[in-house]
């Protein structure tokens, strides 16, 4: 339990809000184990027939929380212990139900990487989705190496992943990221409505639907693929000089790692 997720069912639809603002809703390992079991325990519960994610604060999440890499990168093993992002990211990977996300403002990293496993997405205009996987010296995860490119293409998520390129509310859809732009003060009640909808259709018919549409176990073995590399990189160099970049508020500079 996190007071930095909140967990509501209603009328068929779970709802998940990320509730970390003062933090940019930064994702922490309790937060990842808070949503990634919520999710799980969808699967078996008859009450919820689709799953909605939505944050409080002016942006949907600024990622993963880069105190907890930069402490893993410091010698801290006790993330070991943790399932940490894998918690949500596998989750996703197998879910079962349909999960709606409605996001405003930032998608920073796995914001952004979460939402090739959600069914429908909703962006408010003010959306900005970005994956500075390499630019923090880190790697593409959430097996977001093989859904980014699937969904916009090679070129365009190179961009992404490599220079870092950000991707607004109106290109996101029309590179077919999100299913519509809404004004921010219209995206809760637009999601909310689609996530009702589908809970409204019929269980099975949906449920086989989404798993013929997926392929949870290549998901899966491409996560556990990326988190090798991801996890080597964490201990690198360069991630301690893009880390203490972010703390000390300045840009990087990898001219003198080798
Ligand atoms: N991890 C930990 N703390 C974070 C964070 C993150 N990913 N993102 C923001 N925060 C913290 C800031 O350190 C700051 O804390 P403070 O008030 O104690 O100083 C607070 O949240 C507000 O962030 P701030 O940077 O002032 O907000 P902003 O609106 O100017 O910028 C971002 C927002 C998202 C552009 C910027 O915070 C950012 O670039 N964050 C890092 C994103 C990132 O690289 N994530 C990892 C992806 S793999």
């Amino acid at each position: 339990m996190t007071e930095h997720v909140l967990i509501e069912t209603a009328n068929g639809v779970l709802t998940l809000t990320l509730n970390r603002p003062e933090k940019k809703n930064a994702l922490t390992p309790e937060m990842y184990e808070a949503l990634g079991d919520a999710i799980d325990n969808a699967a078996d519960d008859p009450n919820v027939r689709c799953i909605l994610i939505q944050a409080n604060g002016d942006m949907f999440t600024s990622g993963n929380d880069l105190a907890t890499f930069a402490a893993v990168n410091a010698g801290d093993n006790s993330r070991n212990e943790r399932r940490g992002a894998s918690a949500l990211i596998q989750a996703l990977g197998r879910a079962k139900t349909p999960v709606v996300a409605a996001v405003n403002g930032r998608a920073v990293g796995v914001g952004t990487t979460m939402l090739m496993h959600c069914d429908l997405v909703f962006l408010a205009e003010d959306a900005l989705l970005t994956t500075p996987f390499v630019n923090l010296a880190l790697v593409p995860e959430a097996a977001s190496s093989i859904t980014l490119p699937a969904r916009i293409g090679h070129a365009r998520a190179f961009s992404m992943f490599v220079l870092g390129e950000a991707v607004d509310a109106k290109k996101a859809e029309a590179w077919g990221i999100a299913n519509a732009v809404v004004p921010l003060s219209e995206l809760r009640a637009t999601a909310r409505k689609a996530a009702e909808a589908v809970a409204s259709k019929p269980p099975s018919a949906v449920a086989i639907t989404k798993a013929l549409m997926r392929e949870p176990e290549r998901y899966l073995a491409r996560m556990q693929e990326e988190g090798v590399h991801f996890s080597a990189q964490l201990k690198t160099a360069e991630a301690a000089e893009a880390f203490a970049a972010f703390r000390e508020k300045r840009a990087p500079d990898f001219s003198k790692v080798s």
